[in-house]
């Protein structure tokens, strides 16, 4: 039965995939998937999903394609902003840990999970957000489904930006709550949802990102704490991108905008500028206090390693005492808006994120290739995961790159415009979306 739906259509794009393999058992359903993933990398158009780093995780790294070729490439695609993961300071205090309390915990941090450098890097957080404690969870993913599910009930409303992470949505799906959406960063709607929803029964709660993670800019939280404020709503800031790079020194988005210690809960991940894994819920001792028993994502898992909590610290201690890390972010950021707008892109120095709309014209899929061969990673962000009009390339700065590794980026960026995005250009449009017959039923 497969092969009935195996087109050989090297172009088949994965929402149709998704569409037709519904009608399948779930094995002839992971074959068919399967199959078609071996057919597009056998006419070698795969995409470069999961490429291989076979070195140090820094701003320049070996890579090992699909096809088992390796090549020195320009790191453009990771969020370690501050290009921290190989510096001494945080190898050494990693190896302390490691020396001290071993390898993990074997447990979660209720039961035998919490070592007193856990319960310091909690503190730290804190002072860090302006808040009275923190929760170390496993992931950011797993604070922000742990967050929304546990403080929220049936009787609440939670009003949240339209551009929210799917961690939030995940967690929004979980507890089944009552949502309203707000387009991105529109005050006004937000203001008109706070406004209809005041005599609602129970609470009202606000969500929104202190750096968006696909469009690079910034939620005003200058205008929505006092929004939250005047409405009595809880405010939910999600500063994944925004903890460690956004802000004086890397102090974090609420710091950028004035109201640091005003903003009720804090969510960070440690995956982005901090370079390891884990996240963190930051707000008062009794929201934690509750988090810590109400929590399923944190009662039911493990904690971190000592080793993760061991290179939060040390990040940390370097934004204290070595300041020109984040000064040098700041200056990229200048050199890379500079050489963009040069070169004909609307581009703010809003943040470290940088997306690249792909324009109509452009085959997003060949386009990604042409950056890859030229040694530049940069992360392609495809259709179906956004719709057709809105992908990207997104680029990610790290204080460590050198103007020279911006300026090689650049001159690819506008090789690769100049052959797929010119009308006249050679590039074929991106498959549109799959004909009517296999649209989601
Ligand atoms: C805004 C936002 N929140 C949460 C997460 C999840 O963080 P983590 O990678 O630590 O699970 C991400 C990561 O992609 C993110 O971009």
């Amino acid at each position: 039965m497969p092969e009935a739906f195996h087109t050989g259509n090297t172009t088949l794009n994965l929402r149709e995939i998704l569409v037709r393999g519904r009608k399948l058992g779930f094995e002839e359903r992971a074959k068919f998937f399967s199959d078609w993933l071996a057919n597009m990398k056998s006419h070698r158009i795969d995409g470069l999903l999961q490429r291989v780093i076979v070195s140090r995780m820094d701003r320049a790294v070996r890579v090992r394609d699909h096809h088992g070729n390796e090549q020195d490439m320009l790191m453009f695609g990771s969020n370690s902003y501050l290009g921290i993961s190989v510096h001494p300071h945080v190898i050494e205090r990693v190896l302390e840990a490691v020396n001290r309390y071993g390898v993990g915990m074997g447990g979660p941090p209720l039961l035998n999970g919490y070592s007193e450098l856990h319960r310091k890097l909690e503190f730290r957080l804190a002072a860090y957000e302006g808040t009275e404690d923190a929760v170390i969870y496993g992931s950011g993913y797993s604070a922000n489904v742990g967050l929304i599910s546990a403080i929220a009930t049936k009787k609440d409303v939670v009003i949240h930006d339209v551009s929210c992470h799917a961690s939030f949505m995940d967690g929004l799906g979980l507890g089944g709550h009552a949502s309203l959406t707000f387009r991105h960063n529109d005050m006004e709607e937000l203001e008109a949802h706070l406004e209809a929803t005041h005599d609602i029964e129970g609470d009202r709660f606000v969500s929104v990102e202190g750096v968006y993670s696909m469009e690079g800019d910034m939620a005003p939280l200058d205008q929505i704490v006092p929004l939250c404020k005047k409405y009595n709503a809880i405010l939910v800031v999600d500063d994944a991108h925004g903890t460690g790079a956004a802000g004086p020194g890397g102090s974090g988005s609420a710091q950028q905008f004035g109201v640091h210690g005003d903003v009720d809960i804090i969510l960070g991940s440690f995956s982005k500028s901090f370079s390891v894994s884990g996240g963190f819920v930051a707000c008062s001792k009794a929201v934690a206090d509750h988090l810590r028993m109400f929590s399923r994502a944190y009662v039911f898992s493990s904690s971190i390693p000592p080793m993760s909590v061991a290179a939060v610290h040390a990040v940390l201690d370097l934004l204290e005492t070595e300041p020109e890390i984040h000064a040098h972010l700041l200056e990229n950021i200048s050199f890379l808006v500079d050489g963009l707008r040069k070169i004909g892109f609307d581009a703010s120095d809003a943040t470290a994120v940088f997306p690249l709309p792909v324009p109509p014209t452009m085959n997003i899929r060949l386009a990604a290739h042409a950056f890859h061969n030229r040694g530049i990673f940069l992360n392609d962000v495809e259709y179906p995961a956004v719709p057709l009009s809105g992908q990207i390339f997104r680029i990610s700065l790290m204080a460590t790159h050198t103007k020279d590794d911006i300026s090689q980026l650049l001159s690819a960026i506008k090789e690769v415009w100049d052959e797929f995005a010119s009308p006249a250009g050679d590039g074929l449009a991106t498959p549109e979306p799959a004909p009517a017959a296999v649209q989601p039923e």
